[in-house]
């Protein structure tokens, strides 16, 4: 997809909940096949988890890894960075094709220049808290992005307990951001706790586990995909 200095490239999903699985929770012998199930099975984007071993005790996916995805696949590359030096990364990231980038406002980068380094390379525009980050520390940008992405587990594993006390601050960021910047929620994401996100103003919906660790894949999709449209229907 073609990229343009100023774009935000979430407008095309305006209006419409997004469900992103994971890869992290792939199985990377099969990761061709487990993209495809999950995109034939409905999911809108596909969720690329970055860590440095620094800003998380863990490491994933490359950018190597992130080039081979898009050139297998023109489906839209959310990465979440999870890193301490998110400047650093991103160029690596951009160039292997992702389509937006959320870093942390907890990282080591100034927000506003990464905010313009990201507008000028092209790519969608997120930033994230982590569970102990107040929603009021994404205020300041909350005119300049796309995304605010609220963990609702500690970054850095795949697999945690969703963090029901982070209902509120999904909330509050949502009152703070207003009806167009995208509000996502990763961390233990299922067919259930999927609704309190739904009724707290999430539009973007991060689920690994829930996804590619269940026995029929397609399913587990459908099954968040229906969560999602009947609490937004309440
Ligand atoms: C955690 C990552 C998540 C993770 C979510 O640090 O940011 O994207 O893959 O996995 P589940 O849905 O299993 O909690
Ligand atoms: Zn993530």
């Amino acid at each position: 997809m073609k990229k343009t200095a100023g774009k935000n490239p979430w407008a095309r999903f305006a209006g419409k909940p997004l469900v992103a699985p994971s890869l992290l929770a792939a199985d990377f012998m099969h990761l061709a096949d487990q993209i495809a199930t999950v995109i034939g099975a409905g999911a809108e984007i596909l969720h690329v988890d970055v860590m440095d071993g620094h800003f998380v005790p863990n490491l994933a996916i490359s950018p190597g890894v992130t080039r081979s995805i898009r050139r297998g696949c023109g489906h839209f590359l959310d990465a979440h960075l999870m890193v301490t030096d998110p400047l650093f990364f991103a160029e690596p990231f951009i160039k292997a094709g992702v389509d937006s980038i959320t870093f942390h406002v907890e990282s080591d980068s100034d927000p506003r220049r990464m905010i313009a380094a990201l507008r000028q390379a092209g790519v969608g525009v997120g930033i994230t808290v982590k569970p102990g980050t107040s929603a009021e520390t994404v205020r300041p940008y909350a005119g300049e992005v796309d995304l605010v992405l609220v963990m609702t587990v500690e970054p850095g594993y795949g697999g945690q307990a969703f963090m029901a006390d982070q209902v509120d601050k999904i909330r509050a960021v949502r009152d703070i951001v207003g009806p167009s910047v995208r509000v996502e929620v990763d961390g233990g994401i299922d067919a259930d706790t999927v609704v309190r996100c739904v009724e707290a103003g999430a539009d973007t919906f991060v689920a690994g586990a829930s996804v590619f660790g269940a026995d029929d894949i397609p399913a587990a999709v459908k099954a968040l995909k229906r969560s999602i449209a009947s609490a937004r229907a309440r």
